[in-house]
Order: structure tokens, then C-alpha cells, then sequence
């Protein structure tokens, strides 16, 4: 009896880590529906924009910001749209999901 309430347990354990795995930030949420379409990361996504994997050992959080309030202050010719009227709650989601590309 013992063993089986032992077995139970370990087993909604390793539910519990899967589903935690499995859950998306919401800032990887937002990364899908907006940016994905344009911009790899590990492995996935399109090639319209540069890959993003490690982008953020290459910006600094200053500079992600401005790159998605104003693209083309640093590349006048710039296809990358503004992501200036993000609602900031989205906005700072998605940088916090950025910020984890290294
Ligand atoms: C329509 C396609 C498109 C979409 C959508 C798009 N981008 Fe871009 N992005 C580009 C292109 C093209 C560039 C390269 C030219 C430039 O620097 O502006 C770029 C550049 C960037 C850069 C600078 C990369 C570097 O190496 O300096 C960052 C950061 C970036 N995008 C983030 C994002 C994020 C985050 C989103 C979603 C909110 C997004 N982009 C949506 C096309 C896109």
C-alpha cells in the first residue's frame, strides 16, 4: 500500500514537471505571433530578419527596446514593422523573453 501511494506520487511528479516544461513565458507567446514569422530562434521561425538566438548578448536591453519602438533609427531601409503601440504589460513580456536569448 505503501509503495503504491509512492508510485502515485513520483507519478504526478513528473506530470507536474512536464507541464511546467511545456508552458510558454507569455513573452515567448507574443515572440510567436509577432516576430517569428521574420526572425529565427533555435531552429525555428523565418529568415525575412537576422536569427535572434543570442541576440541579447549582442544588444543591451536599451537597445532591444529602441530596435522594436523605432527599427529604423538604426537601419533607415529597415522591413522590420514598429512595435511602438505594444501595450507595455506585452512589451515588457516579450523583453523579458528576449533577455533570455543569449
Ligand atoms: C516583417 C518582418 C519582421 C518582423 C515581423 C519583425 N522583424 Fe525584427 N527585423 C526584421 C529585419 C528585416 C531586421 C534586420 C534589419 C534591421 O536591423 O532593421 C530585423 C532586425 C531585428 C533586430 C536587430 C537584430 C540585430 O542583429 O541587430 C531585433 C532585435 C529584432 N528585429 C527583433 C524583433 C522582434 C522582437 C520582433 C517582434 C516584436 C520583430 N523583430 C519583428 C524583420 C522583422
Amino acid at each position: 500500500m505503501k509503495r503504491a501511494v509512492l508510485v502515485l506520487a513520483l507519478f504526478a511528479v513528473v506530470i507536474l514537471i512536464t507541464v511546467a516544461a511545456q508552458a510558454e513565458s507569455k513573452g515567448e507567446q507574443i515572440f510567436k505571433q509577432k516576430c517569428a514569422m521574420c526572425h529565427v530562434v533555435r531552429g525555428q521561425g523565418g529568415s525575412i530578419g537576422p536569427e535572434l538566438t543570442r541576440i541579447a548578448s549582442r544588444l543591451k536591453d536599451r537597445d532591444l527596446k529602441e530596435k522594436l519602438d523605432n527599427p529604423k533609427k538604426t537601419n533607415p531601409n529597415s522591413l522590420m514593422p514598429s512595435f511602438k503601440t505594444l501595450p507595455k504589460a506585452e512589451m515588457d513580456a516579450l523583453l523579458g523573453y528576449l533577455k533570455t536569448l543569449k
